[in-house]
């Protein structure tokens, strides 16, 4: 793999500005926007009256953690645009999530909004180790998801030549980037393994092709997975994190050279990290959940934005910035079974580890009795089909997930291709358990 370490003079100065510095900034900030949402946005004004904290009592950073939380449900209760803290006209762009039930979630965005959503990709795809002239292929979907459009537009503000490919149609991403020989991907991790297979269905080496850096998010992605990916495709692969009630992609950006965590745009979101359970804001270090007030956010300011995602915030590295640790799990998507909590990367890992099992599962949750059953799907590698090889790989993986994660599953192991494949966001658990 080539070394893409970009140039201290290719960063924006506030990437690399002392603690002292950043943090004045994020109190600037701060106070404006505390003041912006409660002065423009009714549900904040109610809100912090009822709790009787107003802008002006945000006098350190640590004060934020008086002013009440936002939710998800907030933006389903105040559907379309009761959150927008501009008058419409100014919303230059709309974008929703679906959401597994009821109404979308909306968010809107002002010009600066935009300007700045695409300022902070190209940092996220210079950290990646893109530069300006280079090709990237975006397979991120285009449309209300903001994948496709938010990383299209950070592309452009680089100066590199974005290939807006959107997701699907697999054949065709494997002969664009065959013939555009693109240098950077951007693209979900669970979709760049189906267009590895695709390569490899058309017996082309995905070695040889001209990827060396990948910009894989909007899913959880272990290190396991980071390793498998880089030595098929012989590229560096990094993180991209974001949500749209923050912004879209680019957050929080992993740099190419450390490949430790991912960088909080610090300058424009302020992290927390909170006890799920109390709501108690914790030590940098600790796990929990992870909280976003936005600092520059015209169109949609978030305070205190519960975002219902696991990590640890840690002390900046390549940057000055906070780093938080790569995503454990979503609060949402975390199973309880017997007792044992389990995310689906815990599960990746050691699918991951297994010779003879594909890179793609998925679990599936039932009832036995009354138990509670957690069944993974996985699926054989073309090589290991035969009864014998089924039989030792499904073995090995139950025996490590006992052994390592804590819980006896059925493990099957399909015929290859017998595991849904994605073409954005990976659906990894099944709920076929009784309702209610
Ligand atoms: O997924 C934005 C995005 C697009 C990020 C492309 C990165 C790349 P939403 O659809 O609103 O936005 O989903 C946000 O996806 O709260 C996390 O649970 C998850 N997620 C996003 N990035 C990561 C990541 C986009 N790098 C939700 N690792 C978030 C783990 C991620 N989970």
């Amino acid at each position: 793999m080539k070394d893409l370490t970009p140039e201290k003079t290719d960063l924006d100065p506030i990437e690399i500005a002392s603690r002292d510095e950043i943090g004045a900034l994020q109190l600037d900030r701060l106070k404006w926007s505390l003041r912006h949402a409660y002065e423009n946005v009714p549900m904040y004004r109610e809100r912090f009256d009822a709790a009787g904290v107003y802008p002006d009592d945000l006098k350190e950073l640590k004060d934020l953690a008086r002013f009440p939380f936002t939710t998800k449900g907030d933006l389903r209760d105040n559907y379309p645009f009761g959150l927008f803290a501009v008058p419409r006209s100014e919303i230059v762009r709309i974008h929703a999530s679906s959401g597994t039930t009821g109404k979308p979630t909306v968010v809107g965005y002002t010009r600066n909004d935009i300007s700045n959503w695409a300022d902070l990709v190209a940092r996220c795809l210079r950290a990646s180790g893109v530069r300006r002239g280079d090709i990237v292929h975006n397979a991120y979907g285009y449309g209300l998801f903001t994948g496709g459009l938010g990383a299209h537009y950070g592309i452009e503000r680089l100066g590199a030549t974005v290939i807006p490919m959107s997701g699907g149609q697999t054949a065709k991403q494997v002969q664009l980037i065959t013939d555009f020989k693109p240098k950077a991907i951007m693209v979900t991790p669970s979709y760049m393994l189906n267009i590895l297979e695709e390569f490899q269905r058309q017996g082309l080496d995905p070695r040889k092709c001209s990827l060396e850096t990948a910009i894989f998010g909007a899913e959880p992605w272990t290190n396991a997975m980071r390793l498998e990916v880089e030595k098929a495709f012989d590229m560096h692969a990094v993180d991209i994190y974001g949500l749209s009630e923050i912004m879209g992609p680019g957050v929080a950006n992993e740099c190419v050279e450390t490949k430790d965590g991912l960088h909080i745009w610090e300058d424009h979101f302020y992290p927390e990290i909170i006890d799920p359970e109390t709501g108690e804001t914790v030590e940098d270090g600790e796990e929990g959940e992870l909280v976003f007030t936005t600092l520059t956010k015209e169109g949609l300011p978030m305070v205190r934005y519960r975002t219902r995602d696991l990590t640890r915030l840690l002390p900046g590295t390549a940057r000055s910035m906070r780093r938080m640790g790569k995503i454990t799990g979503r609060s949402d998507d975390m199973i309880i079974l017997r007792g044992v909590n389990v995310f689906p990367t815990q599960v990746e890992e050691q699918v991951l580890t297994v010779a003879g099992i594909a890179p793609h599962f998925q679990i599936e949750l039932h009832k036995t009795g009354n138990m509670d059953a957690m069944r993974v799907n996985v699926e054989a590698t073309p090589d290991a089909t035969d009864a014998e090889a089924r039989a030792s790989a499904q073995k090995a993986l139950s025996k490590k997930i006992k052994d390592i994660v804590g819980v006896s599953c059925e493990v099957v192991v399909n015929d290859p291709g017998g595991v849904e494949r994605s073409q954005g966001k990976a659906r990894r658990v099944v709920d076929n358990r009784p309702k209610g």
